[in-house]
């Protein structure tokens, strides 16, 4: 794949966004990690600065159109027009459904599912222009096959596969692809917090009922997201490729 494609990639400063900036940046791609994370945004993306990589770091939220927006004025500035878009940024949180304040379930669509919204939205016109573009939501099991104490999640990650099939009808005849990979358990520390708080099993004993028994890593969703952003994958779109350990098959 031609190597001077810039790659955006939300919530690019911990776990499974890490580990798609690290993987793009370290095959010689511009990357611009985008986090509320100010501080590891830095420290991260110093890391890979002193490999040669060529990466900007702007703190965005992405349920804030003109934050998305002002860093995408910076990004095209500064590495030049988006090519690749992982709109991964996202938050959990294990609420029983009669707990879920009208507030708690706003933020929950806000971030989760307006925020990819606007992440992806802003980034067409490059696409548009090139004619080729390549699209990957960050989705979640949770949306598959529905998941206790997370209604609100689920609602939210069931969206983003809405809105990534419909894009890919779009979007299709204007060479951009439009896929989701669902995640289900990823060693991240989103995970550790969920296991922190009670809401979510620890690794050792939900690996127990993956069929490949061990949990995730960021890698291994990195991998996917660089396969569909190839010029291989270029008659895939709509898809939900689900890089799980076999934890969900449908
Ligand atoms: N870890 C898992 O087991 C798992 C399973 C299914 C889906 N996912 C999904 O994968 C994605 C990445 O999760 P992770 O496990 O790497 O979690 P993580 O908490 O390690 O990373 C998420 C990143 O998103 C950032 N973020 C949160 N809100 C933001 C906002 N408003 N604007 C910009 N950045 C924001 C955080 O600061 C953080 O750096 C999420 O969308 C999550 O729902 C994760």
């Amino acid at each position: 794949m031609t190597k001077d494609r810039v790659v955006v990639v939300t919530g690019g400063a911990s776990g499974i966004g890490l580990g798609v900036c690290r993987l793009f940046a370290r095959k010689g791609h511009p990357v611009a990690m985008l986090d509320i994370q100010e501080a590891a945004l830095e420290t991260e993306s110093a890391i890979l600065r002193a490999e040669g990589a060529k990466i900007l770091t702007r703190k965005v939220d992405v349920s804030d159109r003109e934050s998305v927006e002002e860093a995408y004025a910076a990004i095209r500035q500064e590495l030049g027009p988006i090519a690749i878009v992982i709109a991964n940024a996202g938050i959990s949180e294990g609420i029983p459904f009669d707990d879920i304040s009208v507030a708690t379930w706003q933020r929950m669509i806000d971030i989760n599912l307006t925020g990819v919204f606007h992440t992806v939205q802003a980034a067409l016109p490059d696409m548009r222009e090139a004619r080729w573009g390549r699209i990957i939501t960050i989705s979640s099991q949770a949306a598959q096959s529905g998941a206790m104490d997370r209604a609100h999640y689920a609602a939210a990650k069931s969206g983003v596969i809405g809105l990534t099939r419909s894009l890919a009808r779009e979007l299709a005849a204007h060479g951009i692809t439009v896929n989701t990979i669902p995640p289900s358990v990823v060693a991240t520390p989103m995970a550790e917090q969920g296991i922190a708080a009670g809401t979510f099993p620890p690794l050792d004993v939900i690996s127990q009922h993956i069929p490949i028994p061990r949990p995730g890593t960021p890698e291994d969703i990195a991998a996917a997201c660089n396969y569909l952003a190839s010029d291989g994958a270029s008659y895939v779109t709509g898809q939900v490729l689900a890089v799980n350990g076999g934890m969900f098959i449908g």
